[in-house]
């Protein structure tokens, strides 16, 4: 993992309200106390728990995300919440291209990429995912799927900016089902990302891009995820929502140790 610093962000989806945000919040930050160095956390709760959340976190080595923006800074979008509000509400990440997101909301690339673009205007780091179907990695078209989604983003951009995104690669057969990708092929996927990257801004602005995974990450199989040298970090769902698991996640055993 060269000298990335680690991420493990917990996306709560559509899970916990505001009161259990809070509880869960501070009981994160009295077992987070010793935070080992080498690894930053990162919690995404539903909007309306984000700045109660941000609160309890203020201060603590663990930043809030959103899940979710909208590419413009105000207007008229019903139900939609802006970059900025995001900032005001104590988030300094954001989710977007979540599949379920582009499954369930029908988001596509050029939208995913406007939303990118909107974060990074405000200052706000986007954690960008991207991920195949079982379908399309049963007919082979993982690599390029997902060198289209990458470049949607990716494309016509300059290296400072590239570096402020962190992509996670979430396979969807791996997410909520419990059928984790092997470290292998999760290692082959980040390989390719970060060749891709290496191809378009050159080796040190790749070496530099931090690329997650996510998909069905637990306390039993991160530690061999984190082994691989291509691994930064995980994007964990259902995981994230229990205090104990999400906590020995966080303290993966880290190569270096
Ligand atoms: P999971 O979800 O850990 O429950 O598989 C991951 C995600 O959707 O980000």
């Amino acid at each position: 993992m060269t000298s990335r610093k680690a991420l493990i962000a917990g996306n709560w989806k559509m899970f916990k309200t505001i009161p259990e945000a809070v509880d869960f919040a501070t009981a994160l930050r009295k077992a987070l106390t010793s935070l080992p160095p080498h690894v930053e956390v990162v919690v995404a709760p539903p909007s309306v728990a984000l700045l109660p959340t941000a609160q309890v976190l203020e201060s603590a080595p663990i930043a809030v995300s959103g899940q979710n923006v909208y590419p413009a800074n105000e207007g008229a979008f019903t139900g939609e919440i802006s970059p900025t509000m995001l900032k005001a509400a104590g988030c300094s990440y954001c989710i977007v291209g979540h599949s379920e997101r582009r499954q369930y909301f029908h988001e596509t690339d050029a939208f995913v990429r406007e939303k990118v673009d909107a974060l990074l205007a405000e200052g706000i780091t986007p954690i960008f995912c991207i991920g195949e179907s079982l379908a399309q990695r049963q007919a082979n078209e993982t690599f390029s799927l997902l060198s289209t989604q990458l470049n949607a983003t990716f494309a016509n951009r300059d290296r400072e900016q590239a570096e402020q995104i962190v992509i996670a690669y979430e396979p969807i057969w791996a997410i909520g089902t419990g059928h984790t990708a092997t470290p292998a092929q999760a290692q082959e996927v980040h390989a390719f990302l970060r060749q891709q990257l290496d191809h378009s801004f050159g080796a040190d602005t790749a070496q530099r891009i931090r690329i997650l995974y996510g998909g069905s990450v637990k306390p039993d199989n991160i530690d061999d995820l984190m082994k691989q040298p291509d691994i930064d970090g995980a994007l964990v769902g259902g995981a994230s929502l229990k205090l104990d698991s999400f906590v020995r996640i966080v303290s993966f055993q880290s190569p270096a140790a």
